[in-house]
């Protein structure tokens, strides 16, 4: 019998890349969202149904998933309310997917990636593992209340949960595209792009592509269990931007800067990977369970450069709006030039 998977955000781009991947392995796919975004035409052309779903609406979910499916991936959970709705629905639901983060871990001080601008940014071991500690379950901060999801689900769900950990995302059709911050600039024909910490930070990218293969193989080995997700390697913001510079046929120069933490100076040579020291994860425990990369950075990067160029340059803001609501300006040419005239 074809296997059924219900993705909630299906219409996002992890719930597009999960939905195609699992298409292409012959699992019938529904995609469920509030409906706001462009319908994925590519999926419902190899046969994904899409239905509309607000998971805000008390009972909605259990009236969207009528009989039940194999699998429901949720790609937009972030509380404990969210975990509580999937447990309310659990006798229909073979198995769980669910979408976490990578910014749980915390460091020996308590440090964490949500509070470095506060206190300072986390010193974490090069390639984390999911023993690295996190921060505590509770309703503080984005972190916390992705633990407190985390554990209320895998404390109490009699089903198997795979929660997965990604890094930052990339991929089309994202709300949140980082690469914008280098795309934008070439575009607008800027000759000299400035990076701060010498453009060495690495802050581990993870591929849509890769999160849909461990999402399949986690399916396929279905055991409640914690992932990490990212690509094979973690390249450098300098290497970031080189590559897209090669995407986007650019003939400027990136220009590595011995200027450091911008909570204390000017936004200049800031990118929305800048850390400084390192924020990387391993896959092993992936790995061990059949994940091979699909993709690397430098594959990937090509056909998203391709998409952000078909974006509208005006009203970016509207389009991307998690990046449009970083606290740090991302295109503040002005202060660039002054600091090169300078
Ligand atoms: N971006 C990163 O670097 C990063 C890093 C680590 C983890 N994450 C995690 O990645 C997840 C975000 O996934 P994504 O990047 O695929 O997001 P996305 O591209 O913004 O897609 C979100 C999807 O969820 C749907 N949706 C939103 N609210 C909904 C609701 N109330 N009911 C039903 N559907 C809803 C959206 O469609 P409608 O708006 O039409 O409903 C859309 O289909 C989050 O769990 C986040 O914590 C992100």
């Amino acid at each position: 019998m074809t296997k059924q998977a219900f993705i909630i955000g299906g219409t996002g781009q992890i719930g597009r890349a999960i939905g195609a991947k699992l298409l292409n392995e012959g699992w019938s796919v529904t995609l469920a969202s509030r409906g706001g975004r462009d319908i994925p035409a590519d999926l419902v052309r190899l046969g994904a149904k899409t239905i509309v779903l607000d998971r805000g609406k008390p009972g909605e979910l259990a009236r969207s998933l009528g009989s039940g499916a194999d699998a429901v991936v949720d790609t937009v959970a972030y509380d404990q309310t969210h975990a509580d709705q999937l447990l309310d629905v659990e006798q229909d639901v073979g198995q769980f997917v669910v979408i976490s983060s990578c910014s749980v871990y915390r460091d020996g001080f308590g440090r964490t990636l949500d509070e470095a601008r506060e206190n300072g940014f986390p010193e974490l071991p090069d390639g984390m593992s999911e023993t690295q500690p996190t921060v505590e379950p509770g309703p503080q901060n984005y972190s916390t209340r992705k633990v407190a999801f985390e554990r209320r689900l895998l404390d109490h769900a009699q089903r198997p949960v795979a929660v997965l950990r990604p890094c930052a995302i990339h991929g089309t059709h994202s709300n949140h595209p980082r690469e914008w911050w280098f795309v934008k600039r070439m575009l607008d024909n800027r000759k000299i792009i400035p990076l701060c910490f010498n453009g060495a930070s690495r802050f581990h990218t993870t591929a849509v592509a890769n999160i849909a293969e461990v999402a399949a193989v986690a399916l396929n080995r279905p055991q409640s269990r914690i992932l990490n997700v990212a690509d094979p390697e973690a390249p450098t913001v300098l290497e970031i931007g080189a590559l897209i510079g090669e995407a986007m046929g650019w003939s400027g120069e990136l220009v590595p800067l011995d200027i450091g933490d911008p909570r204390f100076g000017s936004p200049v040579g800031w990118t929305p990977w800048s850390v400084p020291a390192p924020f990387t994860v391993n896959t092993d425990s992936a790995r061990q369970i059949g994940y091979k990369p699909a993709t690397d950075y430098a594959k990937a990067v090509p056909p998203l450069c391709e998409w952000l160029r078909g974006q509208p340059r005006e009203g970016w803001r509207e389009r991307f709006p998690v990046l449009a609501a970083y606290t740090m300006p991302l295109f503040d040419y002005d202060a660039e030039d002054a600091f090169f005239n300078a």
